[in-house]
């Protein structure tokens, strides 16, 4: 048995950046630095990759245009069974999608078992898959669909299961008598100690393609998707070696980390996506895999799930579905079922759009087009709306011309002189499809953007060829906001200038706390004299109001009383401090604890109710002078994250804090020091875990002794969890 070496597991998720939190009490606004997310590409910034061999083989004259269909992996896991994909598969015809070109039903990791039988073969996992391969395939080929499976190139499956090297052939012969169509070979467990003296990256050559030669020996039409770049994503020299390869044995790979369901990954994913010179690697037959879509399964909203079907397919990207077709909202079907989209991303032409353009919080990409069009995305990646501008130059169009712009989402058809430009929403993307003729008597591209607090300034931009007249603007926020005038007439706007109307916003006092508000501007028009038409513009408006004091930001229970544990949840597992062992530590509720000159007090609050603060960037007043911020505090977690203390003369200093994990990973990490130690903790199901050591630790930051301490703002860590803290 050879031993195991490479990587264990699939690959990760990349390091993400906490939110933004302003770190003041004022409004921030589209302006605000958006640093938060992914950073992608700039159009300037070289290519860490060398431009792919000039001729690519076609390797089985498979995906002309990226594959669609389904994998379930993102949305279920090792949750599988035999009933999800025919499901599935009857979900993709009844709901229509097999007519948009939604067409493989793929199974991911868990079919098999850990080990082949005597002959060498790959075991089904029955129980899951009680009729057995064979029958799957024909069922799903029952419905005119296509049915894709999943191996790995490595001794074993990321989850475990009979990996296949060594098996190449004998696996590829069994894919073919089930009706395979398409197979996902990943790559954990790589056989680097096989290959001494070899690169990474010439191991993964080798055993790519000789699973690539054993697909293509069967006869049998198999899509090919190759995992290895993922495991070297994005530089490096075992990363280039692979892409210099990859396209010429199969039709799609993995370059990235494995998708989930939230938003920062999306970004991630898109970032990596963006990798200078990647999109090169993409056409016609072989196309850089973004991972699956996370539509429906919770953990993005539906501005977030269209900038994902919009990012995707402007990346020419597989389109593979990742959840319960039958529950996908009519609002969701709509995202994926749109036509328009999708033929950016099936277009024949096969290029990967890139950006062309990128500022604060912003990227511009454009995707050339069969026919000569470009497919234009202007994303939003930050969390405040702002209008985005580009140009028919910045994206690929030379000289002059009157362009026209359909809005891929709204199918919305308007002329351009050249200026490209929307108002975007946080999270979201305004795709059109530009053409080098725009019509002359189609609507004028308007472009209107809030700017301003009070007052707050709303410009109509008509970038057309034709004026508009009987413009007039309202503007409304939130209930209790007082906006006027509510609405006000601008007259008229020659084509190439901009109107503007003002007007007094007055928000109500903030609550403590951060708070999104959005302020909304409708502007309605027309042109030629009787036509109408609108436009919308968004302002969010972030706030980050000082708390009186810390126990105003309790904001989570880690101390629960031993007869009902069940409010209690200081790790995300619904585990806590117990009160009891608590009070027998000396840290009974209102409890002042003293240490190292600082005097503390310990939450007054009841057991079971708010008691400590997750960081999250809160400002909480602390007035006064010392040369030391004390704290107690401890950690889901294992990190360090800086506090910022703001004077009354307005300048600051950050500080970094940690504390140690509350439990059994030592108890002096970034200079903090056990000041309770409880000897059990409360579990959901009661008192538990005796002879485990949990702690609440001192720790603390300097401050300048000469200025007086206006507000402290917490860090932006949710493992780091704060029972109190005081000026010494
Ligand atoms: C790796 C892959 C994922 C999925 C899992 C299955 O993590 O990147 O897409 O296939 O393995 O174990």
């Amino acid at each position: 048995m050879p031993s195991r070496s490479g990587l264990r597991s699939g690959p990760r998720r990349g390091v993400r950046t906490a939110l933004i939190t302003g770190v003041t009490a004022t409004l921030t606004f589209a302006a605000f630095g958006l640093s938060q997310g992914a950073v992608a590409a700039t159009p300037n910034t070289p290519s860490t990759l060398p431009a792919p061999p000039a001729h690519v083989d076609d390797y089985n004259g498979l995906a002309t245009t990226p594959p669609m269909g389904f994998n379930d992996w993102a949305g279920f896991g090792c949750n599988i069974n035999q009933q999800l994909f025919t499901n599935t598969a009857d979900d993709m015809v009844q709901l229509g999608l097999n007519e948009l070109g939604y067409q493989y039903v793929n199974i991911d990791d868990c079919w098999m078992r850990k080990t082949r039988d005597a002959n060498g073969n790959l075991q089904v996992n029955s129980s899951l898959f009680p009729n057995g391969m064979k029958w799957l395939g024909d069922y799903i080929h029952g419905k005119g669909l296509k049915f894709g499976i999943y191996e790995d190139a490595g001794y074993e499956t990321c989850q475990g299961a009979a990996g296949s090297y060594g098996h190449f052939q004998t696996d590829a012969d069994q894919y073919a008598s089930w009706g395979v169509d398409y197979l996902k070979l990943d790559y954990c467990y790589q056989p680097l100690d096989q290959y001494p003296g070899k690169s990474a990256g010439d191991v993964a050559h080798i055993v790519y393609q000789e699973a690539s030669q054993a697909l293509l020996n069967t006869k049998r039409p198999m899509l090919f998707s190759e995992s290895a770049p993922a495991y070297y994503c994005c530089s490096g020299s075992d990363f280039t070696n692979i892409m210099s390869w990859i396209a010429q044995n199969g039709n799609l790979w993995r370059y990235g980390d494995d998708i989930a369901d939230d938003w920062p990954s999306v970004l991630d994913n898109y970032s990596q996506d963006n990798t200078p010179g990647l999109a090169a690697y993409a056409g016609p037959g072989h196309w850089n895999d973004a991972d699956m879509l996370e539509i429906g399964n919770g953990g993005l909203n539906l501005t977030e799930e269209q900038s994902q079907f919009d990012v995707w397919s402007e990346l020419a990207s597989p389109l593979l579905l990742s959840t319960d077709l039958s529950k996908l909202t009519p609002a969701e079907l709509a995202i994926v079922k749109n036509r328009d989209v999708i033929a950016v991303d099936q277009d024949r032409l096969g290029a990967q759009g890139t950006v062309v353009q990128s500022g604060n919080g912003y990227d511009v990409l454009s995707k050339p087009l069969a026919n000569g069009d470009r497919a234009v995305v202007l994303f939003n990646k930050g969390d405040t709306a702002q209008t985005i501008t580009t140009s028919a130059n910045k994206v690929g169009f030379a000289g002059a011309g009157l362009y026209g712009l359909t809005d891929l989402v709204s199918k919305q058809r308007t002329s351009s002189a050249g200026v490209i430009s929307a108002n975007v929403p946080p999270h979201g993307t305004v795709m059109y499809r530009v053409s080098r003729f725009g019509s002359p008597l189609a609507a004028p591209s308007v472009a209107v953007t809030v700017s301003g607090s009070n007052p707050a300034t709303v410009s109509v931009a008509d970038n057309g060829i034709l004026p508009l007249s009987d413009v007039s603007v309202s503007l409304s926020g939130p209930n209790g906001w007082s906006i006027s005038p509510a609405s006000t007439r601008v007259g008229t706007v020659a084509p190439g200038r901009h109107g503007t109307a003002r007007f007094a916003v007055n928000a109500p006092a903030p609550p403590p706390g951060q708070a999104t508000n959005t302020v909304t501007a409708t502007v309605s028009y027309r042109w030629l004299g009787f036509q109408s038409g609108t436009a919308t513009a968004a302002q969010t408006r972030i706030t980050n109001t000082p708390y009186d004091n810390l126990a105003q930001a309790f904001d989570n229970v880690a101390v629960t009383d031993e007869s009902n544990t069940t409010p209690g949840n200081f790790d995300g597992d619904g585990d806590s401090y117990s009160a009891q062992a608590l009070a027998s530590a000396g840290a009974a509720p209102g409890a002042t604890i003293t240490h190292d000159g600082a005097s503390l007090r310990w939450p007054s609050s009841a057991s079971g109710t708010n008691d400590n603060v997750v960081a999250g960037g809160q400002i909480i007043t602390v007035s006064g002078q010392g040369d030391t911020l004390a704290f107690l505090g401890s950690e889901a977690g294992a990190t360090s994250s800086p506090v910022t203390v703001t004077y009354t003369d307005g300048t600051s200093s950050q500080v970094s804090l940690g504390f140690p994990n509350w439990c059994c990973e030592g108890t002096t990490a970034y200079g903090a020091e056990p000041v309770i130690t409880t000897d059990h903790r409360d579990t959901p199901t009661g008192p538990a875990n005796y002879g485990n050591d949990y702690y609440v630790f001192y720790n603390s930051v300097a401050v300048d002794p000469t200025r007086t301490v206006a507000t402290v703002t917490l860090p932006n860590a949710p493992e780091i969890h704060i029972f109190a803290l005081a000026l010494s």
